[in-house]
């Protein structure tokens, strides 16, 4: 296969949602279409991540809580298809944000009946400062829930991205007849059904042909009759090249504990969503089919093998092929570095390979070289722009509590920053580490790994920061003179960029205005702001 087509025919995509929408559902039934796992219904929604991929750590396995985000590839139609899991828990935010910089597009699932909610809305947000292509999949129809333009309007409101249905639904909860696919002109009729993946389609070119009543009573023939017309009057023809921009959202309806609706879903995915693209580097833009390999790592994960102290740098390709055992060149650290055993995670296994492509995710035993953001190329002559930090919002000081084992402690609390666990922040005088998280479970989880992987122990005392805001400025005087006020409130970020501990949303308004030469950034990448 030339490597034109090796490229055009994957897909690289994270599903997301709100926690309980059905993402990991919908995961499930995905690979059961593509062959990578055999029942679904079999398989428990929660418990996916143990039989289709990996179950990483053993914090993973005691909490019940999806810390790893995964990668799980398939074959579908003529695509492979490589999904990148993200852990639904809002604590792992963090994590799921950093994930998104490595898709192509992404799937977001949303309940019928809770319609937005407060994670659909921040993960949107992420989505839109790249133009990520977004899919909307609406789930639970077998339930009662809102009303399909009511919700449509709220997905327009509250996501601020224009969408358009691809599927409509017929009635819902116990009145649940179907949906009608738009674009095909096909009518698929529900039926309960957890395990089988066949489904009845029924072809209804025209929506006056009795078929259709038929099919569905003449009741709900009518209903759909005159909602088609309404959506052909409000909604504009579906503009592929405007959802490409991440300017519009196609919809569709279903319910994936049912499997229903997924195929059609799944085929429209395949038929729309965008093929690997490039990434931004510090040297310009680099395209998929820019002969020269590179890639940048997303995702670390470590000890994975509890008798092995290894880790896992999750590499996502940007551009030409990898090749095992081949020397690359590690950006930050200006090293060559080859790989005997990268692995591919198609279906249930990891595999090693030999070759990747643009679009593939490959998971490179490290040894202590990677770091998140961290670029690998055949050149070495650039680094992939576009990992940012968000503000975390709760913040705590790291103390050690056996000083026999600071070095320990410090190798730890180091490595899980490398890896992306939480973010640390060093305040003067006294070296004080500042750890800041979206959520309280971090610092249990950084307590427990830096107990059972280091043998160090640690307390968090809390301080009051609530948000961290990256401060840039060419008034130097401005800046010291700030920093002699605030030296409390002020700390530098793992790349020693400047950074301002908050303690409430006035106190940051009140130096905003104190300071108007300072410039308080959300994010780590200040360029990414305002595009
Ligand atoms: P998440 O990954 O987004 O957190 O959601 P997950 O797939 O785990 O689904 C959350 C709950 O919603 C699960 O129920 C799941 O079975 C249910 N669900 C998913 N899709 C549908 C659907 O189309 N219709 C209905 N009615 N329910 C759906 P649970 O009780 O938490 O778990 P389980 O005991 O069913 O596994």
């Amino acid at each position: 296969m030339s490597y034109e087509n090796e490229i055009e025919k994957r897909r690289t995509f994270g599903i997301i949602s709100h926690p309980d929408a059905g993402k990991t559902t919908l995961t499930e039934k995905l690979l059961l279409f593509g062959g990578a796992i055999q029942s679904a219904g079999a398989v428990k929604s929660n418990k996916i991540k143990k039989t289709a991929t990996s179950d990483f750590m053993e914090i993973e396995k005691q909490r019940g809580i999806s810390v790893a985000t995964s990668v799980m590839a398939f074959n579908y139609s003529d695509k492979q298809i490589n999904i990148l899991d993200t852990p639904g828990h809002k604590d792992f935010a963090e994590d799921t944000f950093r994930t998104l910089t490595a898709v192509d597009s992404v799937i977001l699932v949303v309940d019928v009946a809770n319609g937005v909610e407060a994670q659909t809305e921040r993960l949107m947000e992420v989505c839109r400062m790249r133009n990520t292509p977004v899919l909307i999949f609406v789930n639970k129809m077998d339930r009662d829930g809102k009303e399909a333009f009511d919700l449509l309007d709220e997905l327009e409101d509250k996501l601020q991205i224009k969408v358009r249905p691809l599927t409509w639904p017929i009635g819902m909860g116990d009145r649940f007849k179907g949906v009608y696919n738009l674009y095909d002109h096909s009518l698929n009729l529900f039926a309960a059904n957890k395990t089988n993946i066949s489904e009845e389609i029924i072809p209804i070119e025209d929506l006056s042909d009795s078929l259709l009543d038929e099919a569905v009573t003449k009741e709900f023939a009518n209903e759909l009759r005159e909602e088609v017309e309404m959506i052909e009057g409000v909604y504009d023809e579906f503009d592929r090249d405007d959802y490409l921009a991440g300017n519009l959202a196609p919809v569709f309806f279903g319910s994936a504990m049912n499997n229903f609706g997924v195929k059609e879903l799944l085929d429209a995915f395949c038929r729309i969503s965008p093929a690997p693209r490039g990434r931004d580097t510090d040297q310009g833009f680099i395209e998929p089919n820019d002969s020269k390999f590179s890639g940048f790592v997303f995702k670390i994960h470590a000890n994975l093998d509890p008798k092995h102290r290894d880790r896992i740098a999750f590499l996502r390709i940007v551009s030409g092929e990898f090749k095992r055992n081949t020397f690359y060149q590690h950006s930050r650290i200006a090293k060559k570095i080859k790989f005997s055993n990268p692995t591919a995670f198609m279906a249930k296994e990891k595999s090693i390979i030999d070759t990747a492509y643009p679009g593939d995710v490959i998971g490179l035993y490290d040894s202590g070289n990677f770091k998140i953001g961290d670029t690998l190329s055949e050149t070495g002559k650039f680094n992939f722009k576009g990992i940012p930090s968000f503000s975390p919002e709760i913040f705590m000081e790291l103390e050690n509590l056996d000083p026999m084992k600071s070095k320990q402690l410090d190798k730890g609390i180091r490595q899980l920053m490398d890896e992306g666990v939480a973010q640390m922040f060093i305040r003067q005088p006294g070296n004080r580490k500042i750890i800041g998280t979206v959520g309280q479970l971090q610092f249990e989880v950084i307590n427990y790994r830096l107990e059972h992987e280091y043998g160090a122990k640690c307390r968090f005392a809390p301080r009051n920061y609530t948000k961290a805001c990256w401060i840039t400025t060419d008034n130097n005087e401005q800046l010291d003179a700030f920093k002699r006020a605030k030296a409390s409130h002020v700390a530098v970020d793992k790349d020693d960029n400047l950074v301002f501990l908050a303690e409430t949303p006035f106190l940051l308004t009140m130096a905003e205005k104190d300071y108007p030469d300072l410039t308080f950034h959300q994010t780590s990448e200040f360029k990414l702001e305002g595009e």
